[in-house]
């Protein structure tokens, strides 16, 4: 319960660094975001279940492990979710992708809902749901809650950056639900950004500032 794992490694916190250079360009700024998602792939996927499957080498028959179970899902909260879409799904490319369309009112910085496309089957899958920035999380909260609705149980969060505030509210929504994050920064600001943070991520992403 209440969960968190600081992927700590020191490339994830040397691309980190240069993502929260204000000079970093876009493009620059996107193909770290994608590197780190890889990164954090590794490390979110780390427990994955294996089962042994007899295969034949070139020499012998022999018992070998793959994953087991249905594949899993990257559930990128848009905009700034796709951003770790690509460098996940080098990792693991039979993931099946589900999006959710979420935007912040910036008056109540609460979620707003536009979009929401899951596999059929869900339900019976890992969902590990995409969110570079766990600010005031309600955009994590509203896609968490959206997914169980859907009747999804087993949910992992994976963000770039969260705020002690983000982390508190997610965990006092969806307790069970563990987070991965590469840093926790010091606070929240009054526009709802995360300090030190990096800024905007979907405007950075896209170079729409
Ligand atoms: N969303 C962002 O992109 N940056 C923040 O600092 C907070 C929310």
């Amino acid at each position: 319960m209440r969960e968190v794992h600081v992927v700590r490694h020191p490339l994830v916190q040397h691309k980190l660094t240069l993502m929260r250079q204000v000079e970093r360009s876009t493009q620059g700024f996107r193909r770290l975001l994608n590197e780190i998602g890889m990164l954090l792939a590794y490390e979110v996927t780390r427990d994955l279940p294996l089962e042994n499957v007899e295969i034949e080498t070139p020499l012998t028959p022999m018992k070998s492990p793959l994953l087991a179970g249905k594949k899993l899902v990257f559930a990128p909260i848009l905009r700034a979710g796709m951003g770790f879409v690509d460098g996940m799904l080098d990792l693991v490319p039979s993931a099946r992708v589900a999006h959710i369309g979420l935007y912040r009112d910036p008056k109540t910085l609460q979620a707003v809902e536009y979009y929401f496309k899951a596999p059929p089957d869900v339900a019976e899958r890992l969902v590990i749901v995409l969110d570079p920035m766990l600010a005031t999380a309600n955009s994590a909260v509203a896609a968490i809650d959206r997914l169980k609705e859907r009747g999804c149980h087993d949910l992992r969060l994976v963000c770039l950056l969260a705020a002690p505030e983000g982390i508190e509210r997610f965990h006092g929504a969806h307790p069970e639900v563990p987070i991965w994050t590469a840093a926790i920064d010091s606070h929240l600001n009054e526009h709802g950004y995360i300090v030190p943070g990096l800024g905007d991520a979907g405007d950075r992403m896209f170079g729409t500032r």
